[in-house]
């Protein structure tokens, strides 16, 4: 199903001296169920064009349509809130929380009752793999594997099943690699998530569904493999 229509989309930086056209002119759609990759240099816009999907910035032209609504007509703290997740290189967590409060916080802003909270994000953090030895211990006691994971767990938590990466792996040795790439074709493939991830790991490229690639401000590219 599509989720996501990304309609003639641009967006530029401007401050005193210039303006940046960090993404110019792009449309394509995202499917529930798939993983995305979006490749490109350094500096091509992928980022900001994922916090325009992530709703943090809004695009100068153009339009973004999640489940049939212009995301500029909604409210933006609850498209936040309810739709899309984000989880980033430097993962972060809330250092003073466990990784079991760090997971419950989206729940708890949502008005969910804290016991059942709890509960919550216990299924979620043991959907991303994680031992209960883990759910008491502290972001700085947490391998980077780890600490992705709850990160993951945090999103999942959050429940709009719209998941953006900005290279996830980028802090992470091979093994820690794999298995978060494997975590997220199991939330594509297993739980019907749109997973778009911005990322330079050939792995990930490789696995996807769909390699988008981006130079200049342009999506130059969507490849269904
Ligand atoms: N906050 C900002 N202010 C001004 N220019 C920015 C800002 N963020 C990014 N840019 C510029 O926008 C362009 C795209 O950046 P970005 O989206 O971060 O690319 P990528 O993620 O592909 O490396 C680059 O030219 C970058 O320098
Ligand atoms: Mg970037």
């Amino acid at each position: 199903m599509e989720r996501i229509i990304v309609e003639n989309v641009s967006y530029s930086y401007q401050n005193k001296y210039q303006t940046i056209e960090a993404v110019k002119q792009v449309s394509c759609t995202f499917e529930s169920g798939k993983l995305y990759a979006v490749t490109g240099e350094s500096g091509s816009g992928k980022s900001t064009f994922l916090s325009l999907l992530a709703g943090l910035d809004s695009p100068k032209e153009g339009r973004i349509i999640v489940d049939g609504e212009d995301i500029a007509q909604i409210d933006r703290d609850a498209y936040r809130r309810k739709q899309v997740s984000v989880v980033y290189q430097a993962f972060h967590l809330f250092p003073l929380l466990t990784a079991w409060e760090n997971v419950m916080y989206p729940l708890e802003l949502k008005g969910i009752p804290r016991k059942e909270a709890k509960k919550k994000a216990a299924e979620c953090l043991e959907e991303v793999g994680l031992s209960e030895k883990i759910l008491n211990q502290y972001p700085k006691m947490m391998s980077g594997g780890e600490q992705q994971r709850v990160a993951i767990a945090r999103a999942m938590a959050a429940g709009g099943r719209i998941l953006l990466a900005d290279e996830p792996t980028g802090n992470l040795d091979t093994e820690n690699e794999e298995n978060i790439v494997g975590l997220l074709l199991k939330l594509a493939h297993e739980k019907d998530y749109v997973v778009i991830v911005v990322t330079h790991n050939p792995l990930i490229a490789e696995m996807a569904d769909v390699r988008m690639t981006m130079k200049d401000g342009k999506m130059t590219a969507a490849e269904e493999q």
